[in-house]
């Protein structure tokens, strides 16, 4: 019953990221693992000496830290084991990939050749969600103010709120209902509230964008349910507020532009992804035996 400030973002490729959280407070998975263990309306353990003793009474743990790092469970290697497994949940060789730098000029069909086009030319997507000469994080690992932070705040809320049940599965419920069982909605300030900077209010970093096509809801509060509403939300210029970042303009997209896009982002779905979420749901999750 405890709802968090923040949509959960992907840990697709997150190896590469050089900021992490929407709003970058912290620099290296090893130390992010924490944040989320400890927050109250997250996993919830009381402390990190709580955690590492419950590892250290769990035989199959103890052992296998010790195998592995030459000593049991403690804060730095819990850190380094969560995030070497973060560190494999890289997905690439996209339709996109083959494309752009694998020369298939079959990869592609023309409704996502034109999305490409947009993306890097009339839309300016790439200004910000970056494509290399020989790779593409399709992120700049740096913060901007589309103005998504600033409605959230200043706006007047929507009578209903989208809420995600299952994977993929939303249902629209009323914003008193939802007030009735949570606490009060924490404020949220973005990137200012990493630098007490008041240029920075609602900046909040650039998604990587591989395997967006997966991953809805989108924006660091989740209020756009598909890529249609993204890419619908950047023609018009997204929000206005004094801090709005230059790069976002209206942008005069037709509606065959606006699909043409949505399907270049579909094509940024990597190859192996099912292979990850078998592997992740391979390993027991039970206190059983
Ligand atoms: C000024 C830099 C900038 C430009 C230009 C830009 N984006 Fe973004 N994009 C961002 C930021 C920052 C966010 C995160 C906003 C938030 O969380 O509130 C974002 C979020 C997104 C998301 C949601 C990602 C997720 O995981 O929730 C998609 C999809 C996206 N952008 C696509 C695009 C497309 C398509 C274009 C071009 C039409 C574009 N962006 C142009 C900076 C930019």
């Amino acid at each position: 019953g405890r709802s968090v400030k923040r949509n959960s973002p992907t840990l697709y490729n997150v190896g590469y990221s050089t900021v992490l959280f929407h709003d970058g407070r912290e620099s290296t998975l090893e130390q992010q693992v924490w944040g989320p263990l400890l927050a109250h309306n997250e996993m919830a353990n009381p402390s990190i000496g709580y955690v590492i003793d419950k590892l250290n009474v769990t035989d199959d743990y103890a052992e296998q830290f010790a195998k592995v790092f030459g000593k049991g469970p403690s804060m730095e290697t819990l850190g380094m084991a969560l995030a070497s497994y973060e560190r494999s949940l890289v997905s690439g060789n996209s339709p996109f990939d083959r494309w752009q730098y694998g020369n298939d000029k079959r990869a592609l069909t023309e409704a996502e050749q034109r999305g490409l086009a947009l993306f890097t030319g009339k839309a300016n997507c790439s200004a910000c969600h970056t494509i290399g000469s020989h790779d593409a994080l399709l992120t700049d690992n740096t913060f901007h103010n589309t103005g998504i932070g600033y409605l959230e705040a200043m706006g007047t809320p929507d009578a209903k709120r989208k809420i995600q049940v299952a994977p993929g599965i939303f249902i629209d419920v009323d914003r008193d209902l939802i007030a009735q069982v949570s606490e009060a909605k924490a404020n949220d300030l973005g990137r200012y509230e990493v630098t007490q900077n008041p240029e920075d209010r609602w900046k909040y970093k650039t998604p990587a964008l591989r395997n967006i096509g997966l991953t809805a809801p989108y924006m660091h509060n989740g209020s756009l349910a598909t890529l249609k509403a993204v890419v619908e939300f950047y023609n018009r210029g997204g929000i206005a507020n004094e801090n709005l970042d230059p790069l976002i303009q209206p942008l005069k997209l037709s509606d065959q532009d606006i699909n043409d896009l949505v399907s270049f982002l579909t094509s940024l779905t990597g190859d192996n992804t099912d292979e990850l979420v078998a592997d992740a749901f391979a390993a027991p999750v039970s206190d059983a035996d």
